[in-house]
């Protein structure tokens, strides 16, 4: 990480700023006056090139009806295909092993319906108890689709602490009942990185297909996806990629399963220049654009081209700079300032194994995160304990973690988390 000697003064937090090569993306984006926008790790904000993008779908459908499949600033029959090359650079791939479609969950039934090949023993799937529920529930109702128990063939690979999983840990999971790996790249709720290129060679010496799921990575650290021979990723794009709510998520397979037929097949898996052939035997397309299934959700993919400008200009590795300056000014505050209130920084304090958000434990958590979105910071709380904060580097300030933190001190000096119930509401 860059030099830096922790001062807990504002101006200090300032100096930052001023210093911060990054700052003046933070114009792109809709901020409001009078909020701190801490859950890009959830939803990230709109930026106004992302509207643009979007906008200029919009114009194309209003102006040309069906003809923008073919026409227009974006035409749609392409550009999936085409963002690729946009968000190539921000998980290390080629641009024919990536394409942007469908969600994470079921990009995951699209990787498992494909990868996951059950042969006598070798029939089991390793995951990690701390994952995602949603990745939990896909590889479940795959097992069962093959005719196999969830219960006796996927494995979880235990955390030792409620916090992390231990890379060890996996690899000793990795028994010779495994086929099949689908792990995050950055757990949820800890924020920990996972060692992908360790433990994508451990799984092949074992002939172990592996695979990760990325949403709490892809924009906040740098991939080597290709370079690492991982055999295929999932993502969304709604979190540090600002695309949008429930904008279409991406893919990533590994050039060298590309012309392995889709588990599951439709229409837009096919190569176009034979898709309006409209034959009943399907030919797949080369690239990773074989995994898609449907018509593609145009305006709900259309603001991540705005959004992928952003990180082109900006950088990933400038962003990753930025990422670990700014959360290890978080925790240094944290402890400065929060001394002896009952938290506990729980995520891994390194920093190549930690990710783009603080999660911060507090038996009060839930009812913390009330006061402090009536404060004006908006945090997210996950059960059972945790306020994940996340400074992202594209649009937060120092100086918005220096009040952020003043905010909750005040908080819990003054008790006003007590007005609250300690329960989470529908959404976090
Ligand atoms: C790690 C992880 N995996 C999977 C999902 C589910 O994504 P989707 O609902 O877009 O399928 C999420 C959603 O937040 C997630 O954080």
């Amino acid at each position: 990480m860059n030099e830096y000697k922790f001062d807990p003064s504002y101006a200090f937090a300032c100096q930052l700023d001023q210093q911060d090569k990054l700052a003046s993306f933070q114009k792109e984006f809709y901020k409001k006056e009078d909020t701190i926008y801490l859950d890009g790790n959830s939803l990230g904000l709109l930026s106004r090139r992302a509207e643009k993008a979007l906008l200029d779908v919009l114009d194309s459908w209003k102006n040309k009806g069906i003809d923008g499949w073919t026409e227009g600033k974006y035409p749609w029959f392409h550009i999936s295909e085409q963002i690729s090359n946009w968000l190539a650079p921000l998980v290390g791939a080629f641009s024919e092993e990536i394409i942007v479609t469908g969600s994470t969950t079921i990009n995951i039934h699209q990787m498992a319906a494909t990868f996951y090949e059950p042969k006598g023993k070798k029939s089991k799937i390793l995951a990690d108890e701390l994952t995602f529920p949603s990745d939990i529930y896909a590889l479940q109702s795959q097992i069962e689709l093959k005719g196999l128990d969830p219960h006796t063939h996927l494995v979880q690979v235990k955390s030792r602490d409620g916090r992390l999983i231990e890379e060890d840990d996996i690899i000793h999971g990795m028994t010779d009942e495994i086929t099949f790996i689908l792990l995050p790249s950055v757990l949820y709720r800890s924020g920990q990185i996972l060692d992908m290129k360790r433990l994508t060679e451990e799984a092949h010496k074992r002939g172990i297909i592996i695979g990760f799921d990325l949403c709490h990575s892809i924009g906040a650290i740098k991939h080597e996806l290709s370079e690492w021979n991982v055999d295929f990723a999932v993502w969304c794009n709604y979190k540090y990629l600002n695309s949008g709510p429930g904008s279409v998520g991406g893919l990533y397979v590994n050039k060298k399963h590309l012309g392995r037929s889709p588990g599951l097949a439709g229409w837009f898996s096919s190569r176009k220049d034979k898709q309006f052939d409209m034959e009943h035997v399907l030919t797949p397309a080369e690239d990773a654009g074989a995994y898609q299934l449907g018509t593609p959700h145009i305006l709900s993919l259309a603001p991540l081209i705005g959004s992928l400008e952003l990180f082109n200009e900006a950088g990933i590795e400038q962003l990753r700079i930025k990422s670990l300056k700014i959360t290890r000014y978080m925790m240094d505050l944290i402890e400065h300032e929060l001394k002896d209130r009952g938290f506990t920084i729980g995520n891994p304090l390194d920093d190549l194994r930690r990710g783009g958000h603080i999660y911060l434990e507090h038996k009060e958590a839930a009812r913390i995160c009330k006061a402090l979105k009536v404060n004006g910071v908006i945090p997210d709380f996950r059960s059972p304990n945790g306020i994940r904060l996340a400074p992202v580097a594209l649009y937060n300030s120092y100086s918005e973690v220096w009040k952020s933190i003043q905010i909750l001190k005040k908080i819990m000096d003054e008790e006003q988390y007590k007005q609250f119930e300690n329960k989470r509401e529908v959404v976090a």
